[in-house]
């Protein structure tokens, strides 16, 4: 089927350089006024004016988009939606002046969502998590990151790979899988750390791999969980398992995960709350994409957001998702995202449009696919009910999506 969009107010296609945006070329967007995109079957034919592609393309059904906005759809390089219960009641702690790290250790935090993962069946896992990730395209998610790491045993996490696998099968959108077994030290293992990560090594990852469930491996780098030692150590066993890297680094404290990225080359960094001033250089050096998540920071009640400014202007190139999880970040909106990165982070809305579309798609390595609206690649596009991209961080809390397109098809329509 051919599909024209035409009259859009603003077309955002970030049309660019074949690479992330570092520097300036962040703050680009390249807009078409009174902008069209012709798409045929899954991909994008054409983008120009309106005038150029209703002279040159006829098509099936034409959406008119005057007075909205027309831009990629979002790309979510960071979640963990598959789980089993919400935990609202630590939200609530942390409001009366508990910390998370505080929580963690008196019995709640990622370990108290592990036994119901470990219970439930893969259907009952998958029905839940279908319906948050319903809600995150609703919200204009085109393609997003999953991790395991709730059931910290060889089997559950299996089982959350297998429900990740399926996800992406039936649901319209992409959704590419991390394994995290390395997300926190199970309850059994507590006191011998050393036996949980030779399982890691010796069983998990091993499995994982042979089964094909995932792409990359991420851990949570910090004082209370891994520590750099540990990290290096099972990142290097992931690498030799053909594993790409990606890092929960120096969220709360500057341990040096930033810098350990760098070393091992890992695709994305993610987090970066505390990150020292040589760990950033190190991410520039290395070509790691920092990933920040500055919702986990704004629902921690925390102040530590990421220096997104001098990550920027150290040539890092900064992708931006949600972290949605049950604990720390239950926010499935990208656009929430995007008015905490340009309030809390001063970015500019172009580089926080920039750092959700084209620079979170590298940092899932598909920029070539997607992430912008160019010829050539997959027809995700969202029409916004706004009459400029400026709108998008300013009018929050609500939901600005009109239309979600995936791959060429209308998946979703307010
Ligand atoms: O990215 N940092 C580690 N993992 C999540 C928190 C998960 C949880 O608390 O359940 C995060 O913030
Ligand atoms: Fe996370």
């Amino acid at each position: 089927m051919n599909i024209l969009i035409t009259n859009a107010g603003q077309l955002i296609t970030l049309k660019g350089p074949a690479k992330v945006r570092t520097g300036k070329k962040a703050d680009e967007l390249s807009i078409i006024e009174n902008g069209a995109v012709a798409i045929k079957g899954e991909k994008i034919l054409a983008v120009g004016t309106t005038e150029e592609i209703e002279a040159n393309y006829n098509s099936d059904k034409i959406i008119d988009a005057s007075n909205k906005v027309v831009m990629p759809g979002f790309v979510d390089p960071h979640t963990h939606p598959v789980f089993v219960h919400t935990r609202e009641n630590e939200f609530e702690m942390r409001i009366k002046g508990k910390s998370y790290v505080d929580i963690s250790k008196s019995g709640g935090g990622i370990r108290s969502s592990i036994k119901a993962v470990r219970e439930a069946s893969e259907d009952e896992l998958y029905e839940l998590s279908e319906k948050r990730i319903k809600r995150m395209i609703s919200n204009g998610t085109t393609t997003l990151e999953a991790k395991s790491g709730y059931g910290l045993s060889t089997e559950s996490e299996i089982k959350m790979l297998k429900v990740i696998r399926k996800l992406n099968e039936n649901l319209p959108i992409d959704i590419i899988p991390t394994f995290m077994g390395a997300h926190e030290f199970p309850i059994e293992y507590k006191y011998d750390r050393e036996e949980y990560i030779r399982i890691l090594k010796k069983e998990m990852m091993p499995e994982v791999k042979k089964q094909d469930l995932a792409e990359y491996c991420d851990i949570f780098t910090e004082e209370h969980v891994y520590n750099i030692q540990q990290s290096r150590y099972i990142l290097n066993c992931a690498k030799e398992l053909g594993f790409k890297i990606r890092m929960h680094a120096d969220e709360i404290e500057p341990i040096g995960g930033a810098e350990l990225a760098a070393e091992l080359g890992a695709v994305s960094a993610d987090h970066l709350g505390a990150a020292s001033d040589v760990g950033i250089q190190a991410l520039s050096k290395a070509g790691v994409i920092a990933t920040l998540l500055p919702g986990t920071i704004f629902s921690l009640g925390m102040k530590s957001y990421a220096r997104a400014r001098d990550m920027i202007d150290a040539g890092v190139a900064v992708a931006l998702a949600t972290d949605y999880n049950p604990g720390s970040c239950n926010c499935d909106s990208m656009q929430f995202i995007i008015t905490l990165a340009c309030l809390q982070m001063k970015m500019t809305v172009a580089e926080a449009i920039t750092a959700s579309t084209i620079n979170a798609a590298y940092s899932l390595e598909m920029g070539d696919r997607i992430g912008s609206l160019e010829i050539g690649k997959q027809a995700d596009i969202l029409i916004m009910d706004m009459p400029s991209y400026k709108f998008l961080p300013y009018h929050f809390g609500s939901n600005n999506v009109q239309t979600v397109i995936k791959n060429g098809k209308v998946i979703w329509c307010n």
